[in-house]
Parts: C-alpha cells; sequence; structure tokens
C-alpha cells in the first residue's frame, strides 16, 4: 500500500500549512487515513480503480464467505468488478441487490438481507461488503451488527455524501415507518474503501448534496478548510480529481476526529448535525426524496448561521460567504415558501435533537465554532422561520435562483 498516514501526522499538517494541495501526490496511488474510534481503528483507503485490486479488500474480509450488498442502480455499474476482485481472494461471493431509494432502508429489506445470509449458511466468520450510497451503507452496516451478533463488513461508498460522511463513523440504521434512522446500532466497518473513479456516474445533484457536507465541515470546526472551499469550489463542481480528492480527504479527517472523541454520540458529535434540524423538517414535509439531504441541509445552515446572527454569536458577512459559496454548487440557500412556521416546528419538535421535551439546535459562535445548545429563547427562532416568510414577500429575487423547484 502507498502512503499511510496515522490522523496524527496529518492534523499536524493541516494545522501547520493551513490548506493547500501540497499534501496530495499525483504519484501516490493510494492514500490511507486512520479511523481510530474507541471500540475499532480502521483505515479509510482512497485511490483511483481500488475496486479491481483485490489487495484492497482480502485483509479485511475474514472467513470464506462474503455477501455483497448493493442496489440496482450501482450493482449493474460496479457489482462485477468488485466480485472478480473478491473472487480473486478464493472466497465465495453472494449478492442481493435493493431497490433503489430511502423507503427501502427498511425492517423489511434488512430481514432480506439476513435471509440472504441465512440462504448461504453464512457464520460468524463471514462478511458483509456495502457497495453504494448512504442508504447501501446504513443498512448494511446494521445487518451486520446485527447478523449472529456481529459480523465484518467493508463499507465501499460510491456517493460523494456517503464517502464524506455516512461511510465513516459507524451510525448503522434503518427507518422506522415513524421515524427516520430509528432502529439501528453504532457498529464500525473494517474498512472503507473509496474507489474515486466510481463518483464519475453520479449526476451533478448527488455530487452538491455531498459538497454540501463537506463546506459543513468548515463551518462547524474547520475554518481554513471554509476557505479552502470558498478557493476550491471551482474545482470541485468540475470534479477536478485533486481538489475533490483533497476535500474528500480533509472531511474524512474532520469526521474521524470528532468521531474518535465521542463516538456515541455524547457531546461533539452532534455538531455533525449542523442545519440538519431545520433539514430534516425540510425534507420530511417536502416528502423525502424532493429535496436532497444534501440541499435540505444547505438551506438548514444557512437558517442556523442566520439565527447564530440573530442571538449576537456570529457575524453577518459568516451568513453571507455561506449562501455564496453553497449557491455556487447550486445548492439551495432559502428554505421552501410553502413552509408554514407551525410546520417547521412540528417537524423540528419530533427531531432526534430534542432531549426530555427540549429542543437543541447546533449553531454557530464563529466560523469553525459549533455548539449544541438549548440557551435561545424561542422567539428568536421564530423570527429566524419568519425572515424567510418575509424575504419571501418583500423580496421575492432573493428566492429566485435559490430554491429546488419540484415539478
Ligand atoms: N450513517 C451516517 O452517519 C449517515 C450520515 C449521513 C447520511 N446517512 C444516510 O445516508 C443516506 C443518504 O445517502 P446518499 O446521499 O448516498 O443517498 P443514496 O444512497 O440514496 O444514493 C443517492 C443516489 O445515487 C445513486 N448512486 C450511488 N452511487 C452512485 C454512483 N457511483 N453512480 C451513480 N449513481 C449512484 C443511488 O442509487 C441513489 O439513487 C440517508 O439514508 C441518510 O440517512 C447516514
Ligand atoms: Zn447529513
Amino acid at each position: 500500500m502507498g502512503f499511510v498516514a496515522s490522523l496524527g501526522s496529518l492534523r499536524k499538517v493541516r494545522r501547520r500549512s493551513s490548506v493547500t494541495m501540497a499534501s496530495v501526490s499525483p504519484a501516490e496511488r493510494t492514500r490511507v487515513l486512520e479511523v481510530k474510534a474507541e471500540s475499532r481503528t480502521y483505515p479509510i483507503i482512497f485511490g483511483d480503480g481500488l475496486l479491481g485490486d483485490p489487495a484492497n479488500f482480502s485483509p479485511y474480509l475474514p472467513g470464506d464467505k462474503v455477501l455483497v450488498v448493493t442496489n440496482e442502480t450501482v450493482g449493474p455499474l460496479y457489482l462485477n468488478k468488485l466480485r472478480e476482485s473478491l473472487t480473486a481472494t478464493g472466497k465465495s461471493i453472494f449478492t442481493i441487490e435493493l431497490p433503489d431509494g430511502e423507503q427501502y432502508k427498511s425492517m423489511e429489506w434488512l430481514n432480506a438481507i439476513l435471509d440472504k445470509c441465512m440462504d448461504h449458511k453464512l457464520d460468524r466468520k463471514s462478511s458483509l461488503v456495502a457497495l453504494g450510497g448512504g442508504v447501501v451503507g446504513d443498512i448494511t452496516g446494521f445487518a451486520a451488527a446485527c447478523f449472529v451478533r456481529g459480523v465484518p463488513f467493508v463499507q465501499v461508498p460510491t456517493t460523494l455524501l456517503a464517502v464524506v460522511d455516512s461511510s465513516v463513523g459507524g451510525k448503522t440504521a434503518v427507518n422506522h415507518p415513524k421515524g427516520k434512522n430509528m432502529i439501528g446500532a453504532f457498529y464500525q466497518p473494517r474498512a472503507v474503501v473509496v474507489d474515486t473513479a466510481v463518483l464519475s456516474t453520479l449526476d451533478d445533484r448527488q455530487l452538491a448534496a455531498g459538497i454540501a457536507e463537506i463546506v459543513k465541515y468548515g463551518l462547524i470546526r474547520d475554518e481554513p478548510f471554509f476557505r479552502w472551499c470558498e478557493e476550491n469550489m471551482d474545482g470541485m463542481i468540475a470534479r477536478d480529481p485533486a481538489t475533490l480528492l483533497y476535500a474528500m480527504e480533509r472531511s474524512c479527517i474532520n469526521k474521524a476526529e470528532v468521531v474518535e472523541a465521542d463516538e456515541r454520540e455524547g457531546g461533539v458529535r452532534a455538531t455533525l448535525n449542523l442545519g440538519h434540524t431545520f433539514g430534516h423538517a425540510i425534507e420530511a414535509s417536502m416528502g423525502y426524496g424532493q429535496w436532497l439531504h444534501g440541499e435540505a441541509v444547505a438551506a438548514g445552515m444557512v437558517m442556523a448561521c442566520e439565527m447564530s446572527v440573530r442571538l449576537g454569536w456570529l457575524d453577518e458577512s459568516v451568513t453571507k460567504r455561506t449562501e455564496k459559496l453553497l449557491a455556487r454548487a447550486s445548492l439551495p440557500i432559502r428554505p421552501p415558501p410553502s413552509m408554514a412556521i407551525e410546520e417547521f416546528m412540528t417537524y423540528m419538535s419530533v427531531d432526534k435533537k430534542v432531549e426530555s421535551g427540549v429542543l437543541k439546535l447546533i449553531l454557530l459562535k464563529g466560523l469553525g465554532e459549533a455548539v449544541v445548545t438549548a440557551d435561545f429563547s424561542k422567539e428568536v427562532l421564530y423570527d429566524t422561520i419568519m425572515y424567510y416568510q418575509h424575504l419571501f414577500r418583500e423580496k421575492p429575487e432573493e428566492y429566485d435562483n435559490y430554491l429546488i423547484h419540484t415539478s
């Protein structure tokens, strides 16, 4: 394997040099970050064409049987290549293709995966591989956590969002009809294998949804990275390989550092949800799939900035910079004007950030300084939501280009 960096050394690079591309050399075919979570240490391996090399998988898949879980969109594109590699390791490879969509991250399809495990007589020594975006990653991880009380699994994320967020950190889940991600486990993978080549088939909207989560890391804890995003947004949108690789690595370093500090979300891990309480309300009220998760989070992050400004915690210029940056990726920076304040409040009150009836929000006390707090008056929250409704009525031009236009 090529370059191996512990997080410690990369941290030093980051702090010393702010952000430059100097740490990414085109000559290095494979780069590895280590996540040192309390329950497990594991690598995130980045490289172009990793699916085709059995050596990227065999150390992390003990036993002689492997079940690959994918979906009907990703399977036809990449399953054969992965299967060839895994077969070359001498193991028996089984596969299951799920339908494509968030609604299939369900108990029913979890059972279908477990049925496959039983049908093919997988046992404690067998492994699972998740080939797909966050939906496939979350359900496969949970199946791996459940089957015979836990088998090894490897994440092979194929969306930008899954690379920079869902595949790292060990949150696994399926949805309950009454709530998203309500049934799940903290269960870390043995490895995350990021074949950057697979991102080429991702459409622009999905790419932008991943960029929203990348910008999030800058806002919550990495101001130099925010500035780097401002300087490199054009490269990200144009899918420049070195730029995207750097953005992915830096995001994963941030995610890993947070997970290392707080694997089970007792505190700081919640800051990864900046904009998500507003965003989840938008996603749910518009109907899942209308606004992509990353799109709703983009508008939600702008709302969190606006509210932080109203609390006197954040300079208005940060909101403006965030809006400008997200808009460059064609992400929405306004909530849907059709959403009444009551709708926001209803959905926000069932969010997982409500503890014992108290709504906690992730807000900013500065660029790069997120806090989890219930220390705000409800009026400021109402005023923030109402502000956008006024804006829509009084300055519709402020809205025109900044929404998702759903049919
Ligand atoms: N576990 C976590 O910590 C965590 C964090 C964030 C999000 N999530 C979960 O992740 C899910 C969202 O993930 P997502 O945004 O990756 O959505 P997704 O898995 O639905 O993928 C988005 C779309 O892209 C398609 N696709 C995937 N890879 C592709 C490729 N290489 N080329 C072409 N098309 C491709 C998929 O089939 C799908 O249609 C949600 O369920 C969310 O709850 C989990
Ligand atoms: Zn998210």
